[in-house]
């Protein structure tokens, strides 16, 4: 496996590694969902292909300064996970290696972001989309992998790959969630041993809502209200924004006739996490 810890190195190895080439870009802090997208990039290009992954905390996609300092960094054990994998080169640049000083170029993306997560965290989506722009650009990928977790992440992704006529296919993967249905994120492991124990409620909540879906229900106000009331058993969780939005244009919806997404983001005290359930009518 080759590591590249800086975009020189990288440029230097890039044009080298067989293609197709497919690009996982992480966060670090590497745990069993992201080891399932470099299964997937592998599966995607074969045996004899190049699986690429990039661990970088991108600061400028973090609207709390205390999200960012306490965001797990543990390389070395990344390092051994992306080996253990199956990924043939890792890049693992720093702030100064991706962001000149006076860095004042971004890609900003203005419909898809106004909703969610983008709605409560300014600035979020284009720190998003600039970072994964620069390594598309960099890694010249034919292709690349990202969490369907991150529903809006991935949506607006999608969208600046069309809208940009970015020349590369991206791959969406399921959601990896631990026994008990808590969705795996790398902000699970700053939960105290209560709050972990209680996160599992999350998903039960938006299940729940799902399933007046099944019976019939076809109203937002009804749906949402059995999320809530949910939720509210919760004394730790406050949630931050509780959805339903169209799956395609992400505006809220009153009525459910197309495919919707329950969106849910929650605050267990300074740690943000986000799930959702597809709503099919
Ligand atoms: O989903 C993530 O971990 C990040 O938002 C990404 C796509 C790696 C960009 O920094």
């Amino acid at each position: 496996m080759i590591v590249a810890a800086d975009t020189a190195a990288l440029l230097e190895k890039i044009d080298a590694v067989p293609r197709p080439l497919c690009l996982v870009p992480t966060m670090g802090a590497l745990h069993e969902g992201h080891l399932s997208l470099i299964r997937a990039a592998r599966q995607k290009v074969g045996a004899h292909g190049t699986v690429a992954v990039a661990i970088f905390v991108n600061p400028i996609q973090f609207d709390r300064k205390e999200d960012l300092e306490k965001y797990p960094r543990p390389l070395e054990k990344d390092l051994a996970a992306c080996e253990e994998a199956g990924a043939d080169l890792v890049f693992t640049p720093d702030a100064s290696q991706m962001y000149a000083a006076d860095h004042s170029i971004v890609v900003s993306e203005n419909r898809l972001s106004n909703h969610l997560c983008g709605a409560s965290r300014p600035g979020h989506f284009s720190g998003v989309c600039t970072v994964v722009m620069k390594l598309f650009l960099l890694f010249r990928a034919q292709s690349t992998v990202f969490g369907k977790k991150d529903f809006q992440q991935l949506a607006i992704i999608r969208r600046m790959v069309r809208d940009l006529n970015v020349p590369i296919e991206i791959i969406g993967h399921a959601t990896i969630r631990e026994a008990d249905g808590l969705a795996m994120s790398s902000r699970n492991e700053r939960l105290s041993p209560e709050q972990r124990a209680d996160a599992p409620i999350i998903r039960r909540s938006l299940v729940a809502a799902r399933d007046l879906l099944s019976l019939g229900e076809r109203q937002a106000e009804p749906i949402l209200a059995a999320a809530r009331f949910h939720l509210e058993k919760s004394p730790l969780l406050k949630i931050d924004y509780l959805s339903l939005v169209d799956a395609e244009t992400l505006e809220p919806v009153a009525t459910i006739r197309r495919p919707a997404i329950l969106a849910l983001a929650c605050f267990y005290h300074s740690v943000r996490l986000i799930d959702h359930v597809e709503l099919m009518p």
